[in-house]
C-alpha cells in the first residue's frame, strides 16, 4: 500500500535530503535564560536569516496531546514527524481506556485473579510524576484505588524520583501524595491490608535507563524493587531526606536507589514468586529494559539478576511493537501505521538513520511507531555512536562531532537518498538544569552542523533542520506571568523540563529548486513535515498526511 508518485513540481535534488532533529531546540524569548540564543552559533545564524525558515508547533494537541498546556516531548516529536499525522498518544490514550473501563478487561483481570488465587503481591514500579511524559499520577492512583476495591491486601509501589519533567526537588510531594493515598486505600480494606512504597530511586540512576546506553542502571533498580537489597531505610521520606543532606543540591534524577526495610531489616515489598508486577510508566523507551529483565529466560545476560521470581508481569501499554514487549499490557496502543519510512522504503528511497545511544532510538524506534525494526534492511542503514556514560553538563558536547562524522561519510557514501539524524545536546544539556553546559551543547552542535552543511552544498542536496520539542532555550522555572522565578539565595531557579515553545523550521537548497513555504498553514507543526520531506525528495505527498510546509 505504500508506493510515492514523482512530483512534477519540485524535481529530487542531486544530492541527499538531510534531515537534523535537534533535539530539546525550540524558539524562546531571546533572553538570558535562552541557551540557544546566548550560544555562539553562527552556522545556525546564517541558516536562518539565508534559506527558507519558520516556526512550527511542537506541544500539546500538534503532536497528538491534551491540552495547549502539554509540552512536547520526543516520543510523540518523534512519533509525529515520522507519521505524518497527528495520532492519539500516550497518556490520552491511557486516560480514554480508564473512562471507557476499556483498562480492566485485559491483562488487569488476570493480575486480580493470579494475585488472588496465589495469596500474592501486586507491585506497581514506575515514574512519580505528573510531567505525563512517561507516566502520569493519576493511573497510578486509579490502579491503586482499583486493587483495593478488587480486595488486594498487599500493594507495594515502587517509585521513581523524576525532577526532569517536572520542577527538580519536588520528589517528595509526590511520595507524600502516594502514601497517603496508600494509606486510605489499606485502612478501607476490611480484615487490614499493607498498601506501601517498598522502593525508589532518582529516576537517572535507577531502573529508567533506555536504548542499553547504561544497563546498571537497571540492575540497580533491580536490586531496589525485585531483591530488595539496595540501601535500607525505614520510609520512603527519610530516604529521601538522608540522601540529599549527604549531597547537598543533588537533584532528584540522581538519588541513589533506596529499599525500605522493616523493623526486622527485611525488605517489606520484595518481589516473590507468585506477586504480579505492573510498570505504569506507557512511554517505551525506558520501560524496555527492566520489562526485559522481568520476563527473560536464563537467557538474559545484560546483569546478573541474582534470584528471579516467577511472576505475571504487566506494562501500561506496548512498549516495542517489533518485539511485542512486554506480552501482556493493561491497554493497547493506537497502532501507527504507513509511516514515511515504510513509504520510502516501499519507493526505493535509500535511508540513513542515525544518532548516539540516547536519541538513537528516537529516529528509529520512535520515528517509525514504536518499532524498533527496519522496513527495509536492503535500503535503510542504523548507525548508533555510543553515548558518554556521565552526566551530561560535565561533557555537554556529548558526540556532536563523531555524529557529524557518521553523517559526513553517509553523504560522501553517496549511498543515501535520505539521511536523518539527531543531536541531543539541547534536551540532554537541558535536563540537567545547567545554563552554562545547555550553552556550550548548542556551540557544540553549531560546530557540526557547520561541517555537514559544507558537504550537503558541495553534493547539491538540501539541508532540513528542526527540532522534536524546545528545553534549551528556556531554562529557568517561571511563575504564572512568565516572570523567571529565583531560589533563596537570588539566583535563578533553573528549569530541567521541556517548553511548550515552538521549535525552528529550516530548508536549505543547495540545488537551485525554486519552492517557497505556504503561507496558509500558521498552525502547521511536526505533523507537516514528513510530507514536506517527501515533496523535498521529489515525490508526491501520501493524501492521507498532513500537507507538505512547501509550494513551487
Ligand atoms: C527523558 O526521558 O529523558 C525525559 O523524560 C524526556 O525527554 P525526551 O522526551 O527528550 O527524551
Ligand atoms: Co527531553
Amino acid at each position: 500500500n505504500s508506493s510515492l508518485a514523482p512530483n512534477s513540481a519540485i524535481p529530487a535534488p542531486a544530492g541527499p535530503v538531510v534531515l537534523l532533529v535537534l533535539d530539546g531546540v525550540g524558539e524562546g524569548k531571546r533572553d538570558e535564560f535562552d541557551a540557544v540564543a546566548v550560544a555562539r552559533t553562527p552556522t545556525l545564524d546564517a541558516l536562518r536569516a539565508n534559506s527558507v525558515f519558520r516556526s512550527i508547533l511542537a506541544h500539546g494537541p500538534y503532536v497528538g496531546l491534551p491540552s495547549e498546556s502539554d509540552m512536547g516531548n520526543s516520543e510523540v516529536g518523534h512519533n509525529t514527524l515520522g507519521a505524518g499525522r497527528i495520532f492519539d498518544q500516550g497518556a490520552k490514550r491511557i486516560d480514554k481506556a480508564i473512562e471507557s473501563g476499556a483498562i480492566w478487561d485485559g491483562a488487569w483481570s488476570e493480575i486480580v485473579a493470579q494475585v488472588h488465587q496465589r495469596d500474592s503481591a501486586l507491585h506497581l514500579i514506575g515514574l512519580l510524576s505528573d510531567g505525563n511524559v512517561h507516566s502520569s499520577m493519576v493511573h497510578l492512583q486509579v490502579l491503586i484505588s482499583k486493587a483495593a476495591q478488587a480486595g488486594i491486601r498487599r500493594v507495594y509501589v515502587h517509585g521513581l524520583l523524576d525532577g526532569r519533567d517536572v520542577p527538580d526537588r519536588t520528589g517528595e510531594q509526590y511520595v507524600i501524595t502516594i502514601e497517603k493515598q496508600l494509606a486510605e486505600a489499606a485502612a478501607a480494606i476490611v480484615g487490614g491490608a499493607d498498601y506501601r512504597v517498598a522502593s525508589g530511586g532518582g529516576r537517572m540512576v535507577t531502573t529508567m535507563d533506555r536504548y542499553e546506553a547504561d544497563w546498571r542502571i537497571v540492575e540497580r533498580g533491580w536490586q531496589a524493587h525485585v531483591l530488595g537489597t539496595a540501601r535500607p531505610f525505614t520510609s520512603a521520606l527519610t530516604a529521601i531526606s538522608t540522601l540529599r543532606e549527604e549531597t547537598p543540591g543533588i537533584s532528584d534524577q540522581l538519588i541513589p536507589p533506596f529499599t525500605i526495610v522493616g523493623p526486622d531489616d527485611l525488605p517489606i515489598g520484595a518481589v516473590r514468586d507468585g506477586d504480579a508486577v505492573i510498570f505504569f510508566n506507557f512511554r517505551g523507551d525506558r520501560a524496555i529494559e527492566l520489562s526485559q529483565a522481568l520476563t527473560a529466560g536464563p537467557e538474559f545476560d545484560s546483569f546478573n539478576r541474582g534470584r528471579v521470581p516467577e511472576i505475571y508481569f504487566a506494562g501500561m501499554t506496548l512498549y516495542d511493537g517489533d518485539t511485542n514487549t512486554p506480552a501482556h499490557r493493561l491497554v493497547e496502543p493506537e497502532p501507527v501505521p504507513d509511516t514515511i519510512s515504510e513509504y520510502l522504503a516501499g519507493a526505493g528511497v535509500t535511508q540513513w538513520a542515525g544518532a548516539e545511544t540516547q536519541k538513537f532510538g528516537h529516529v528509529t524506534y520512535f520515528w517509525n511507531g514504536n518499532r524498533s525494526e527496519k522496513f527495509d534492511a536492503a535500503t535503510e542503514t542504523y548507525v548508533e555512536i555510543p553515548s558518554d556514560q556521565v552526566p551530561f553538563n560535565e561533557r555537554p558536547w556529548m558526540k556532536s562531532a563523531e555524529t557529524a562524522d557518521a553523517i559526513i561519510a553517509a553523504i560522501r557514501s553517496g549511498d543515501y537518498r535520505f539521511i536523518r539524524a539527531n543531536f541531543p545536546g539541547g534536551d540532554m544539556v537541558g535536563h540537567t538544569g545547567s545554563f552554562e553546559s545547555a550553552v556550550i551543547a548548542m556551540e557544540s552542535i553549531d560546530l557540526a552542523i557547520g561541517r555537514i552543511q559544507q558537504e550537503v552544498e558541495r553534493t547539491r542536496g538540501t539541508l532540513v533542520i528542526t527540532a522534536d520539542h524546545g528545553n534549551a532555550e528556556d531554562m529557568v522555572e517561571r511563575d504564572k506571568q512568565g516572570q523567571p522565578t529565583l531560589v533563596a539565595d537570588g539566583s535563578p531557579r533553573w528549569k530541567t523540563a521541556h517548553s511548550t515553545n515552538p521549535i525552528p523550521l529550516i530548508i536549505a537548497d543547495y540545488d537551485n529548486r525554486v519552492f517557497h513555504l505556504r503561507d496558509d498553514l500558521p498552525k502547521g507543526g511536526l505533523a507537516n513535515v514528513a510530507a514536506t520531506l517527501i515533496e523535498l525528495l521529489g515525490y508526491e505527498a501520501p493524501k492521507e498526511f498532513e500537507p507538505s510546509l512547501i509550494t513551487e
